[in-house]
C-alpha cells in the first residue's frame, strides 16, 4: 500500500533539534525515487481525483509551498497539474512588496512573506508542506492567501501530527498521507 511504503522511508531522530521533539526526516523518502515518485503521484491523484477538496474536481490556479521543504514538493505538484508555484518564505527573503504573517511553531516563533502580485484575487490555491505539527505555519499561510484576495481550497502534507490538532487551526480541508499520534 502507498501509504505503508512512504511511511517505510520517513526516518525518526529523536530529540532533534532539541530535546523532546521527534524529528521526521523526509530526505530517506526523497533520494529513493521510487518513492518520491509515489509520493508526487498520491498528492496529484488526490487534487484530481472525487476524493479531493472539491467535487467536481477544481481547477487548481495555484500551488503554494512554505519554506523550506514545501520547496521541493510545491514546484512538481504544480508542473504536474498546469499549475502556477508560489514560494510562502521566511521574512526578507522575497524582493518587492510583500505580505506577513506571524506564527508559533512547534519549536520556536516565525514570520511569513508572499509577494503581494504573487496570487490574483480569486484564483484556486492549496498549501503544500511536508509536515503540519501545531497547524502555525499552514495557518500563516492561509493569511497571506487571504491577504492576496483570494482563499485556501485544501491544505496538502505528506506528515500530520494529529495529537496537536492542526485540523482544528485551519480553514479549509487538511489532506495528509501519513498520520502520527
Ligand atoms: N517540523 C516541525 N516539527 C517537526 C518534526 N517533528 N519533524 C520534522 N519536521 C518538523
Amino acid at each position: 500500500m502507498d501509504v505503508e511504503y512512504i511511511k517505510s522511508h520517513l526516518v525518526p531522530h529523536p530529540d532533534f533539534p532539541k530535546k523532546g521533539i521527534v524529528f521526521l526526516d523526509i530526505f530517506p523518502l526523497l533520494r529513493n525515487p521510487l518513492a518520491f515518485e509515489t509520493l508526487i503521484t498520491n498528492f496529484v491523484h488526490h487534487l484530481t481525483s472525487s476524493t479531493a477538496a472539491k467535487s467536481p474536481t477544481k481547477k487548481i490556479d495555484v500551488i503554494v509551498g512554505l519554506d523550506a521543504r514545501g520547496f521541493l514538493l510545491g514546484p512538481i505538484i504544480a508542473l504536474r497539474l498546469g499549475a502556477a508555484f508560489v514560494p510562502v518564505r521566511k521574512r526578507g527573503k522575497l524582493p518587492g512588496q510583500c505580505h506577513t504573517a506571524s506564527y508559533e511553531k512547534e519549536y520556536g516563533v516565525d514570520n511569513f512573506d508572499i509577494q503581494v502580485d504573487a496570487i490574483k484575487p480569486g484564483q484556486t490555491v492549496v498549501v503544500v508542506d511536508d509536515l503540519i505539527a501545531t497547524g502555525g505555519s499552514a495557518k500563516a499561510a492561509g493569511e497571506l492567501v487571504t491577504k492576496c484576495g483570494s482563499q485556501v481550497l485544501e491544505y496538502l502534507f505528506i506528515i500530520e501530527l494529529t495529537f496537536l490538532k492542526p485540523s482544528e487551526k485551519l480553514d479549509a480541508p487538511l489532506y495528509s498521507i501519513v498520520k502520527v499520534d
